[in-house]
């Protein structure tokens, strides 16, 4: 059987992935293409539990920074073996809410813990499992930290909670890991496509939509690969 195709998204706090990638898993699946969705961290038993760790409110688990990598690890190895790889195999097309990328971008930039250490664990701990295409919006760090902060400051509103360590990171931060995520779309130019305009939702899904489905025709009809 055809090996599936993987699709990520990637981006920061605030660049309007997540809405994006909906977006995406409606279109296609109105054009009579079912996804399967997921997330990272998250995305299986195991992933959640993770994930429930590793958000916890700003200073309620102090996690040091090669914990929460090995962290991200340990949530990335567990989704391969119950999800990805079943899906894969089973011809899906995957749509993942972040992958390794994040963690090189937030880990091994904003951390500063270096991008070496995050491909040493992705090729020990992840064989390696790169995605078919990435989606990277990537509008200009101001941008995403406004409607990141706003977003904090609405759930924090609402609940009384500051809700995401890593929205309440320091700008540094995220200079860091934008600066990292640059590098990535340099260094993969094939793999990664990256979306640097800060442009209405409605403009922005047209263009994912046109990548995506160019891709996806190499994958459909084998015979233009
Ligand atoms: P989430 O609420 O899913 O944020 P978003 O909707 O913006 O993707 O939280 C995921 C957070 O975890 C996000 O701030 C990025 C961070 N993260 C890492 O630091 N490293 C990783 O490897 C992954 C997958 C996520």
């Amino acid at each position: 059987m055809k090996r599936g195709f993987f699709l990520t998204f990637e981006g920061l706090d605030g660049s309007g992935k997540s809405t994006q990638l909906r977006r995406l898993a409606a279109h296609l699946r109105n054009s009579g293409r079912p996804v399967r969705e997921m997330r990272q961290p998250g995305g299986t038993g195991f992933g959640d539990k993770v994930r429930a760790l590793l958000l916890a409110e700003k200073g309620q688990t102090a996690i040091a920074p090669r914990a929460e990598l090995a962290m991200m690890f340990a949530d990335r190895a567990q989704a391969i073996a119950e999800v990805i790889e079943p899906a894969l195999e089973a011809g899906e097309l995957l749509l993942c809410d972040r992958w390794t990328d994040s963690t090189e971008a937030y880990q091994g930039g904003g951390r500063a813990l270096g991008a070496e250490v995050v491909h040493r664990l992705h090729a020990e701990v992840c064989g390696g499992l790169q995605p078919n295409l990435t989606v990277l919006l990537l509008p200009p760090l101001e941008v995403s930290l406004q409607r990141a902060r706003r977003r904090n400051e609405r759930v924090q509103a609402q609940t009384g909670r500051d809700e995401s360590r890593f929205e309440a990171e320091s700008e540094a931060f995220f200079r860091r890991s934008y600066a990292q995520y640059e590098a990535i779309a340099a260094r993969e130019a094939v793999r990664v496509v990256v979306m640097k305009e800060d442009e209405p939702v409605e403009l922005i899904h047209a263009r994912i939509v046109r990548v995506v489905e160019d891709r996806l025709a190499g994958w459909t009809r084998p015979e233009l690969q």
